[in-house]
């Protein structure tokens, strides 16, 4: 990563004569890093940036983001690309293992992984202690965890087989959670996973099948479900990939840090915005109501946003929202849904968003999920299930940054220190003597 031959930057302290010379890391593309690990040891000081802005928190060969340009890679291949011609468990090869799979690799990687669909029969009983009513991303946390009390041959973070299969055990394993989470929640019987069946169609026979009927599954939404499946797979270090890194740079189980993602998954600024989309166009009702909905989104005295728009790295259009969009018309076609009130609505929140200065001026376009769940909504998924979606398809980014990390030699805890304000030291005041 180092290219001596360039000069570092050299950092001065104010009103001191100490300075720290900065070696530059380079990056295959994207910005080069500075590279500050001696900044306290050196100047006694730290840096500060919440939310992560600036900061690199690791090395990594998996995904690439160019947020201005509105590029996506996965280990180089662009993401149109993926989406066009690939199909999700080649992707998962992809991201686990640096490269595309010829024929026999890809065979053999399919059969490892779908031979683990099946859950240890005891996890099924764990569904008895839920509500009926509980939020399926609250089972998926805590059916994932749980994992790490079944298969204890795979939780041994030194050896590469343990690692392996646990990789194999979580891709394929979530879709079958996920699935009995909702047909849980809706009083139906569980259906085992098929083997024979593609990824994302196994995920929507699971989810969709009852054994009282014969099951058909139209190709065009297999596709659509598989893609939707790819453009989530990864997305380099946001906030639930952190988690994941940070959970596990403790030395913790792979089954543990990848529960830890999907809680960090759970919130509206995170993998619940499709859902929140779905909710705030059903709130919007009408496009007559956009302009006042937007004076909402712009009121600096009101919390609304306008979700599914904007984005910490796009500052440009999401390549992965261009690719929902055309998915979205798709699936639309296949199901004979000519006129579908909320994609009418949102195509008209996005043109008029699209021309508004203060969209404009903050580079807001629109991100993945803004057409995701109108997707999902008209194949039949119902909303609680959109991040347990995310959590699905994502769940291959996490195991494979997860597994690069554990890989990487110069990885350690993870610990991020502060700017303390808080009160300086002080004595204890017994109870009676306080004011
Ligand atoms: N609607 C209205 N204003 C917005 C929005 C939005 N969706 N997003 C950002 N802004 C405004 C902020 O108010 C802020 O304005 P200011 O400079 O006048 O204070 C400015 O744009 C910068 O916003 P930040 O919140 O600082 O940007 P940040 O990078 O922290 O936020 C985030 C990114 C959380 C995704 C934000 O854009 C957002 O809340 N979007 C809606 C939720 C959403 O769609 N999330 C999905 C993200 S994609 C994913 O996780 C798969």
């Amino acid at each position: 990563m180092t290219d001596s031959t360039k000069p570092a930057a050299t950092l001065t302290l104010a009103g001191s004569n100490k300075s720290l010379s900065l070696p530059m890391l380079d990056a295959s593309i994207g910005p080069t890093v500075l590279d500050i690990r001696k900044l306290y040891d050196t100047l006694g000081v730290f840096t500060y940036d919440p939310g992560f802005g600036a900061t690199a928190s690791c090395e990594s060969k998996i995904t690439y983001i160019d947020g201005d340009a509105g590029v996506l890679l996965y280990r180089g291949y662009p993401i149109e690309q993926l989406a066009e011609h690939s199909d999700f468990l080649e992707i998962c090869y992809l991201l686990l293992n640096g490269d595309l799979p010829n024929a026999t690799q890809r065979d053999e990687f399919n059969r490892g992984v779908m031979r683990h669909t099946m859950l240890h029969e005891q996890i099924r009983r764990f569904w008895d202690g839920f509500r009926r009513d509980a939020h399926p991303m609250a089972v998926m946390c805590g059916v994932v965890g749980a994992m790490a009390a079944f298969y204890h041959d795979s939780v041994d973070i030194t050896n590469e087989e343990h690692r392996r299969i646990a990789a194999f055990r979580l891709i394929a394993k979530v879709p079958t959670i996920a699935a009995w989470a909702y047909k849980y929640s809706i009083g139906q019987p569980f259906i085992y996973p098929r083997n024979d069946l593609g990824y994302a169609e196994n995920f929507l026979y699971m989810m969709q099948a009852v054994p009282c009927e014969d099951y058909k599954l139209s190709p065009v939404l297999a596709k659509a479900m598989d893609r939707l499946f790819i453009l989530h797979a990864d997305h380099e270090q946001n906030a639930s990939t952190s988690t994941v890194r940070l959970a596990g740079s403790t030395g913790a189980n792979p089954f543990a840090c990848i529960a830890a993602g999907i809680a960090a998954l759970w919130g509206p600024a995170h993998g619940g915005a499709n859902e929140a989309v779905l909710k705030m166009l059903a709130e919007i009702g009408n496009k007559k109501n956009i302009p006042e909905f937007i004076r909402k989104v712009k009121d600096k005295n009101s919390s609304v946003r306008l979700m599914g728009f904007g984005h910490r790295v796009y500052k440009n259009y999401d390549p992965r929202a261009k690719i929902m969009q055309k998915t979205c018309h798709e699936v639309l076609n296949e199901l004979g849904i000519k006129n579908e009130p909320l994609l009418d609505l949102a195509v008209e929140l996005e043109r008029i968003a699209l021309e508004d200065e203060y969209f404009v001026q903050r580079r807001l376009y629109p991100n993945v999920d803004f057409y995701s769940g109108i997707i999902l909504k008209a194949m039949g998924i119902p909303t609680p299930m959109f991040t347990v979606l995310f959590a699905v398809a994502r769940t291959v980014g996490w195991v494979s940054q997860w597994k690069e990390m554990i890989e990487d030699p110069s990885q350690r805890l993870g610990r991020p220190r502060q700017i303390y304000t808080g009160p300086t030291q002080r004595d204890y005041v017994p109870v009676g003597k306080r004011a």
